[in-house]
């Protein structure tokens, strides 16, 4: 490419420098663009705006590549563990073992919560919606280690990711909890990461949970899959939070709530439902149909998606995990088979193959969290604890970056012009 690129607006002749990353597209660097021409750019959605620089995360939407400092998502989720990812997301680099133990211990010690958010918890309705509860109580968290909010500290930033990362099982589980009328479990620094989040959601105090070490590795790598995933909107929110300087677990706690929304995090759930209320096979010509109609707002959930414009490498994996935890809890779901159907029925669809809509990661991982015994509102809490060290690091990295500003988009203004106020006697 070229190393400027020229817009010619009425009489003005200008030239903008052009950016190149390490791969992938250019960017057109148009941060003077309104200063020398008084003119804006319109792009809702960004689909043509990059917001920052970054060295997290790379995907090639139309090869279906996911790398994460460089390593491709299917070598991660094979061969790494989730404590490991988290390691190379927030450092840059894969740790030795000994760095990796240690962060592991780490880790492990701040995964207690402070006693009194237990009565935090006690405030919420029994059918709340444990996203409402992850999202109340991690924006809480604020009020509870006030010593970790500074953000201009750097020690303080460290501390704080690493109590994010630490505490979202435990919130994730007791919110779990919490709905079933059962009560909290404590942390056991024994075990795992994923270990102990599957003990404190499904153990009980009455008696030992052992830990199934197949379903603990394929919840590892379900969360592997979720941690980072580039400039999506959750983390563009939590990097828009934290470009005014509020405080971390402020800034995750809005980042829950983008992810909640069904275009995004909350499709997991949604598509699970859709695949019960298709129920079997010979449904799934009649809500093809459905996806197809413009005048039906029904879309395929767990198909398409901004970037990818192939087989989202983590729908891949997850597939294949699925057969995996069945095969291990000898069960089997008809659901399964009714989403490997429609999957083959969507990707041989004129509409689907012109638009290229793939399966997404949310797209069978319903159908694995659903036989591990987690309900379905539970499943986008998951996409949010894992998420949690991909929002951490992209928060560090901008708090970091000196061409970092405060997030503040412009607009076209299309409403009334100036006009006086009439008394509302006269109207
Ligand atoms: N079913 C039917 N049609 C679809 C679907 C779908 N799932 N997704 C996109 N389309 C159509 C859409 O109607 C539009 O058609 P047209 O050009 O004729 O108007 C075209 O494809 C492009 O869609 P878009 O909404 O402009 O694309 P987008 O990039 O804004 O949306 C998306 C991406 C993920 C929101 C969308 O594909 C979608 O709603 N998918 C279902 C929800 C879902 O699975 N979300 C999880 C995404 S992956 C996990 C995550 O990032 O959280």
């Amino acid at each position: 490419m070229t190393d400027a690129a020229k817009l010619s607006l009425g009489s003005k002749q200008l030239d903008y420098p052009v950016m190149s990353g390490t791969i992938g597209p250019d960017v057109i660097d148009i941060r003077k663009l309104y200063a020398q021409t008084d003119a804006f750019t319109y792009d809702p959605g960004f689909t043509s705006t990059a917001s920052c620089q970054s060295t997290l995360t790379y995907i090639d939407g139309d090869q279906g590549v996911l790398l994460h400092r460089g390593y491709p998502i299917g070598e991660l989720a094979e061969q790494s563990s989730f404590m490991e990812v988290s390691y190379l997301l927030l450092n840059g680099e894969l740790p030795s073992k000994q760095e990796l133990e240690n962060f592991s211990t780490t880790i492990t010690r701040h995964t207690m919560v402070h006693e009194q958010l237990a009565t935090f918890f006690r405030g919420f309705r029994r059918d709340a919606h444990p996203m409402a509860i992850l999202c109340g109580v991690v924006g809480a968290l604020s009020a509870f280690y006030h010593d970790s909010t500074d953000i201009h500290d750097p020690a303080q930033r460290v501390i704080a990711s690493h109590r994010l990362i630490a505490k979202m099982p435990t919130i994730a589980a007791m919110a779990y909890k919490y709905s079933v009328g059962q009560p909290f479990l404590y942390p056991d620094n024994s075990l795992s990461y994923t270990g102990n989040f599957l003990r404190m959601t499904f153990g009980v105090p009455a008696e030992p949970y052992i830990v199934n070490p197949v379903i603990e590795k394929a919840l590892d790598r379900i969360f592997i899959l979720h941690a980072d995933h580039e400039q999506n909107a959750s983390t563009s929110t939590v990097r828009l939070a934290g470009s005014s300087g509020a405080n971390p677990f402020a800034c995750i706690a809005a980042g829950i709530a983008c992810l909640w929304g069904p275009a995004h995090g909350g499709a997991n759930e949604a598509a699970l439902n859709m695949l019960r209320e298709i129920g079997t096979p010979d449904r799934i010509p009649e809500y093809i149909a459905r996806a197809k109609d413009k005048n039906d707002p029904f879309r395929l959930m767990g198909f398409g998606h901004r970037v990818y414009k192939n087989y989202d490498p983590r729908a891949t994996v997850m597939q294949k995990t699925v057969r995996e935890v069945f095969a291990e809890l000898k069960v089997t779901d008809p659901l399964f088979d009714v989403a490997l159907q429609l999957e083959e029925i969507a990707l041989n669809d004129p509409y689907f193959v012109e638009k290229k809509l793939f399966p997404n990661v949310d797209f069978y991982s319903g159908v694995i969290l659903s036989a591990i015994g987690f309900p379905t509102s539970m499943f986008t809490v998951l996409f949010a604890l894992a998420r949690t060290v991909g929002w951490v690091a992209q928060w560090n990295e901008m708090i970091t970056d000196p061409d970092q500003k405060i997030g503040r988009p412009r607009q076209l203004y299309t409403g009334p012009t100036q006009r006086s106020y009439v008394p509302v006697t006269e109207r």
